[in-house]
């Protein structure tokens, strides 16, 4: 069942290129971004939405958190996202022309079933969700359905179930821009063309797992990690940094990297590591000198890039490339590296990398 791999989380971890394939493949065969792809009614649904309310738990959260900036850049619609324990618990201020969107891999989160009902009862009626299992109970709720088709996902911790959020967000936030007639032919084809070329370059990505491997002894020993992003690779950093506390029982905490200097700066030693997303866009001047603020107070960095950045290693900040630079679809690229730190920073420490400790796949109590 585990083929060549040791865990179920590699084995997942590299069947990323084949699920965001199939999960992209309705648009790619369509040649177009268009409405049906989420339901029969859909264009009904989504006429007219004023703005998007993302509701997740934990890796599916972090999914929403990157769509929002998509959402307002690209669609140039108010997108607000909220942990779904918070949302159901609070009194909200509702606007039915508001779409409720659910993330879940499982379908059957708690949390999210109920923050889905909360809106629905304020009277929310433009629900959609995006889930990773046909006929669960959250799908079951929401008016549209986009199904991810990341198959099965044993290991606990959420790998190839949050690539594929990710490109089925990104193919609703050009879905929206259409309707809102904020796409126009060329870059509509821009949008196509990335998304044909991804699974190649998540591949391309993937083969960076040597370089990965032997980052994992610097992290092994050590109690605390920080990880920095800014922008749409913000919550890239957040996941980098969930998935390594949860499989290797590392405290790891993730900020922007423009607020560094507002308190976490205090923390920074040689004892904690700091993982920096840092790809070639319009931020990089500016995480570069976050970096700099780090390497000033001793702090090892330990950077992610593509091909295109002008920085290689020095003392203390150690490089990995991913090829080139692809555009708006960049989060995805950089989820593969920090998926892959976690897994062999776990492996070095022996812990159960499939099953941590206290933790369920499917968590369908409060
Ligand atoms: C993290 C992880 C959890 C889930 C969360 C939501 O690796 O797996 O944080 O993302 O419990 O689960 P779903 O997406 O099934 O609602």
């Amino acid at each position: 069942e585990l083929g060549p791999y040791s865990h179920f989380m590699q084995k997942e971890i590299h069947e990323q290129p084949r699920a965001i394939a199939d999960t992209i493949e309705g648009v790619i065969d369509a040649g177009t971004f268009s409405a049906e792809l989420f339901g029969d009614d859909a264009a009904d649904v989504l006429a007219g939405i004023e703005g998007v309310q993302i509701l997740a738990c934990g890796t599916s959260y972090y999914a929403g958190m990157t769509a929002r900036y998509w959402i307002e850049a690209i669609a140039g619609l108010p997108c607000s996202v909220e942990i779904a324990s918070e949302y159901r618990y609070r009194d909200v201020v509702a606007n039915p022309k508001h779409l409720i969107i659910t993330l879940s891999q499982s379908g059957e989160t708690l949390d999210t079933m109920e923050a889905l009902k909360y809106a629905k009862s304020l009277g929310q009626e433009r629900t959609l969700s995006i889930c990773n299992v046909p006929e669960s109970a959250i799908p079951r709720a929401s008016r549209l359905v986009c199904y991810t088709r990341a198959g099965a996902e044993i290991g606990v911790a959420s790998t190839k179930a949050f690539t594929t959020q990710l490109v089925a967000l990104f193919t609703l936030t050009a879905t929206l821009a259409k309707l809102r007639g904020r796409l126009d032919e060329a870059r509509e084809a821009e949008y196509l063309d990335a998304l044909r070329h991804l699974p190649g370059s998540v591949q391309h990505a993937l083969n960076l797992e040597p370089q990965i491997t032997a980052w994992s002894e610097h992290f092994a020993p050590k109690e605390h990690a920080l990880f920095l992003g800014r922008g749409v690779h913000y919550p890239i950093a957040l996941e980098g940094a969930l998935k390594l506390k949860e499989i290797s029982y590392i405290h790891a905490e993730a900020y922007p990297a423009g607020e560094l200097k507002h308190g976490p700066l205090a923390l920074v030693t040689d004892a904690m590591p700091v993982v920096v997303i840092a790809p070639n866009d319009s931020l990089l001047e500016k995480v570069k000198s976050n970096m700099q603020e780090v390497r000033a107070r001793g702090g090892e960095l330990f950077v992610f890039t593509d091909e295109e950045s002008q920085f290689g290693p020095s003392e203390g900040v150690h490089v990995i490339r991913a090829p080139r630079h692809v555009g708006v679809l960049s989060p995805v690229i950089h989820t593969i590296p920090v998926q892959l730190l976690a897994y062999h920073v776990a492996l070095a420490r022996g812990t159960d990398v499939d099953k941590p400790r206290n933790l369920a796949k499917s968590v369908t109590v409060e």
